[in-house]
């Protein structure tokens, strides 16, 4: 009998594969425990120690969660080009809507207490789109959506500001179609610029101060760009936030 031969990188992408789908049954046990505890709290009168330490349990567990989904859509990326996907013409603006709405319910902070002094501070993630309705592209649709959603909630993330402003515009150049998504964030030092898109990669220090996630969002952006013949570039420094930009040439 033939032995069936796997390249390194199918290796790879099976063993990410196995790893989020081992993880996630125990991980909705551990999240789905918690919640239904939770949801008893008032009628089993929990002790404040338990009641801190089911919810805890609960975040951490959503959080990873929320890791493992990261990391399937990223295996799902790398290995789109030899398992195929399919392009259609898609209108961006509503695309970009959704993105946005997704973003700032997954990493958007809710400001629900001011600090002090500052209660009439404008506070939360305002997102402004500026895009001509009919602007099409054609592309994977979840590919463009992992990819303008994973800018938006870095836009999101790394920003340490109480009112957070991103602008997404999306541009006819005539042979190219532009995103560009403009934050006023922490921004990036030119020396960490140089390194975002590897993977794993993650600016690990005391202004940026956030660091959830894998490293694996601006690698899985680029992929998805390049499956497309297209191209990104990044403007950006410490302290002035960033606009990462995403070109689609029009076939
Ligand atoms: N808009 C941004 N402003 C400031 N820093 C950014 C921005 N986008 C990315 N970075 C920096 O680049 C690093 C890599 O980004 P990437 O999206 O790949 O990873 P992540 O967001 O840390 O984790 P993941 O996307 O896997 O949840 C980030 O950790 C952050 O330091
Ligand atoms: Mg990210």
């Amino acid at each position: 009998m033939e032995k069936e031969k796997n390249t390194a990188s199918e290796i790879n992408a099976k063993a990410l594969s196995l790893i989020s789908h081992k993880f996630k049954t125990p991980l909705s046990i551990i999240t789905g425990y918690t919640e239904a505890m939770l949801a008893q709290v008032t009628k089993e009168k929990y002790s404040p120690f338990t009641a801190k330490a089911l919810e805890e349990i609960n975040q951490q567990g959503d959080q990873l969660s929320k890791l493992l989904d990261k990391l399937e859509a990223f295996n799902r990326v790398l290995t789109a080009q030899q398992n195929g996907f399919q392009k259609q013409e898609i209108t961006l603006k509503p695309l970009i809507k959704e993105c946005a709405a997704k973003a700032i319910e997954q990493e958007g902070d809710v400001f629900s207490v001011s600090p002090v002094g500052m209660e009439n501070t404008k506070k939360g993630t305002f997102v402004e789109i500026d895009c001509p309705d009919h602007l099409s592209l054609h592309c994977n649709e979840e590919m463009l959506r992992l990819c303008i959603h994973e800018l938006i909630a870095n836009a999101i993330k790394f920003n340490n500001k109480l009112e957070k402003n991103i602008k997404v515009q999306g541009t006819n150049h005539g042979d190219c179609i532009s995103i560009s998504i403009r934050d006023y964030g922490t921004g990036i030092r030119p020396h960490d610029v140089d390194r975002i898109f590897e993977t794993f990669y993650q600016v690990d220090d005391d202004f940026t101060g956030q660091i959830n996630g894998w490293g694996l969002g601006l690698p899985m952006v680029q992929r998805i760009v390049e499956l497309h013949n297209g191209s990104i570039s990044v403007v950006s420094d410490r302290g002035l936030g960033s606009i990462f930009t995403v070109n689609f040439p029009i076939l």
